[in-house]
């Protein structure tokens, strides 16, 4: 209490030195990651239940992913054959989930929850947005299952799955494709249902939206009816379940499948702030893909920043799928806290592919080397192709191999294998973007949008947006997919939701979390994808919270 009386008389009072308001230097916001974990699916199709849970969940420890950052156990579909009672409480079978200890009672789902927390892991749990899910409609193993799904049940299915303490749930939609049901409508229905399951039990839900890509959620999914993290699926599986001694068991992955939803799920301008692209379950260690096409399918994944969940059966890993899985370094480039997705920044021949995206390390970038022909193919990548200057020398290293490379000059070339890609870190000295400032009077401010005093702002003056406001910056012309920096502040206590419209186009919803409450500037980076505009582009944020404002954005420089 003394010490919160000196501070503020202070800060009343202040000596010659000292700036009334001064705020701390701009932080980056790091984006939350997305999750880690392990889903039931590709392995075990549905024949899920408790035991194979409790042996996954074990092996996920002592394996060695728990510790490299995997922490979710993911249940999907087969957990619930699509029983209710009479009050349409979801009812499981006893026997597939049995108590695990004394006290417990069989057929209640929070016994394997607890389980699985008690593992220092968080559970997940699926169901569909339809009235019935795939097991009825396209059932892998085992008879049809109808009712398997959740329309009309939705606030009191999240809520149960809060109740029995899961922490993550996927919602599939081969009920609501069936019915020709809308997928943002459903999805958003389904957003209001967790946020209210949320707030009644205190306990969070990450929402996983699995719809295949139709009706391209990256335009409708992130951000949907205000959540502040979420995933979508964005094509269909990455390979049918195979399950060791059943009729399916002679199914293989492949990587031509890899590379499909690899293609699929490039939608970088939806990817930012806590929203992702979700390629599917990965395939690295199930049969079928060779070691080196384990480590590109990570790559691939790695530099899309996508959702990491494994499918392949953790109690016989072998010890190079268990590396590639929790190599520090590749996880570190999915993890990175820009949160971004990669861009393809070079194609001088089909299927010879240079991906980049920048890390949050000043300097950093990761590259991906990708090799789709069937011959060995040198690949160079160029310096000013993904934002250094072209001018200084950058460091390279070989992320698989672990070898820091000597300095090169302007460019760097390797011969990747045929089928194969080469995961690198480069860094070097990012060219200096110019600055828009937001209180610039060529752009166009509507409705409330004011300009006003900032204490911490390069031209001391902000502009406020939030409270239906809009701020257009008009930028050189955007012709190319480009990384965009915002300076903004966010004196609230709570993330708020803006949108960005690019040249007209349908806007996205940025989260803006909380900067401090003294003109503290906050950084993010988005993507915002090429228009026609000619004369320049246009990008407009609005935001009906009213506590947004922006200081300057910049286009960060990038030749391709
Ligand atoms: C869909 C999903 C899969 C899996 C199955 C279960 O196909 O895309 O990931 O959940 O349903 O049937």
């Amino acid at each position: 209490m003394l010490a919160l009386v000196s501070i503020s008389a202070l800060a009343q009072a202040p000596g010659p030195n000292l700036r009334p308001n001064a705020a701390s230097t701009p932080r980056q916001i790091p984006a939350s990651p997305p999750p880690m974990g392990w889903s039931s699916w590709n392995s075990f199709s549905n024949t899920i239940d408790s035991n194979i849970v409790v042996q996954q969940t074990k092996a996920l420890v002592s394996s060695g992913l728990k510790d490299a950052g995997y922490e979710y156990i993911n249940i999907d579909e087969g957990w619930w054959l699509g029983k209710r009672d009479a009050n349409s409480n979801m009812i499981v079978d006893p026997h597939q989930w049995p108590a695990l200890r004394a006290g417990e009672t069989a057929g209640d789902m929070a016994n394997i929850v607890r389980f699985i927390h008690s593992a220092g892991l968080k559970a997940g749990i699926y169901t569909d947005a339809g009235e019935s899910g795939c097991s009825f409609y396209g059932p892998d193993l085992g008879p049809p299952m109808a009712h398997t799904g959740s329309e009309g049940h939705y606030e009191q299915d999240f809520l149960q799955f809060a109740n029995w303490g899961f922490d993550y749930v996927k919602v599939d939609w081969c009920g609501g494709s069936r019915e020709n049901l809308d997928p943002a409508v459903q999805y958003a229905a389904v957003a209001r249902a967790i946020a209210r399951a949320e707030t009644i039990t205190g306990h969070r839900l990450y929402f996983s939206i699995c719809n295949w890509g139709n009706n391209s959620p990256w335009t409708w999914a992130p951000g949907i009816s205000g959540v502040t993290a979420d995933i979508w699926r964005t094509s269909g599986d990455i390979v049918a379940p195979i399950v060791a001694n059943t009729p399916n068991g002679s199914r293989r992955a492949t990587f031509a499948g890899v590379l499909t939803n690899f293609d699929q799920g490039i939608h970088p301008h939806a990817q930012h702030t806590g929203y992702y692209n979700d390629l599917d379950m990965m395939v690295v260690g199930m049969p079928g893909l060779s070691d080196a096409q384990n480590r590109a399918h990570m790559s691939l994944w790695a530099m899309s920043g996508a959702p990491l969940i494994v499918g392949a059966d953790l109690r016989t890993l072998t010890e190079s799928t268990r590396a590639i899985l929790v190599n520090p370094d590749v996880l570190a480039v999915d993890h990175d806290s820009l949160g971004l997705q990669a861009i393809k920044v070079d194609e001088p021949q089909p299927g010879i592919q240079v991906w980049t995206k920048p890390l949050s390390t000043a300097g950093a970038h990761a590259v991906l080397l990708l090799n789709r022909t069937a011959t060995p193919a040198p690949i160079s990548v160029r310096w000013n192709a993904i934002g250094l200057d072209s001018t200084l020398p950058a460091t390279v290293k070989d992320v698989w191999s672990g070898r820091e490379l000597r300095s090169y000059s302007s460019t760097y070339t390797l011969t990747v294998p045929a089928g194969d890609a080469t995961l690198l870190i480069v860094r070097g000295t990012d060219a200096i973007p110019m600055p828009y400032e937001a209180a610039a009077p060529t752009n166009q401010l509507a409705a409330a949008a004011t300009p006003q005093p900032c204490n911490s702002c390069r031209s001391g003056r902000s502009v406020k947006v939030g409270g239906e406001g809009s701020l257009t910056f008009l930028v050189q012309p955007i012709h190319q997919s480009s990384f965009v920096r915002i300076r903004y502040l966010n004196p609230g206590e709570i993330p708020v939701i803006g949108q960005l419209s690019v040249d007209g186009q349908l806007p996205t919803n940025i989260l803006f979390p909380p900067t401090g409450p003294d003109d503290d500037i906050g950084i993010i980076t988005i993507e915002v994808e090429p228009s026609q505009s000619e004369q320049s582009s246009k990008l407009s944020f609005s935001c009906a919270s009213p506590n947004l404002s922006f200081e300057s954005i910049s286009v960060l420089p990038d030749a391709h």
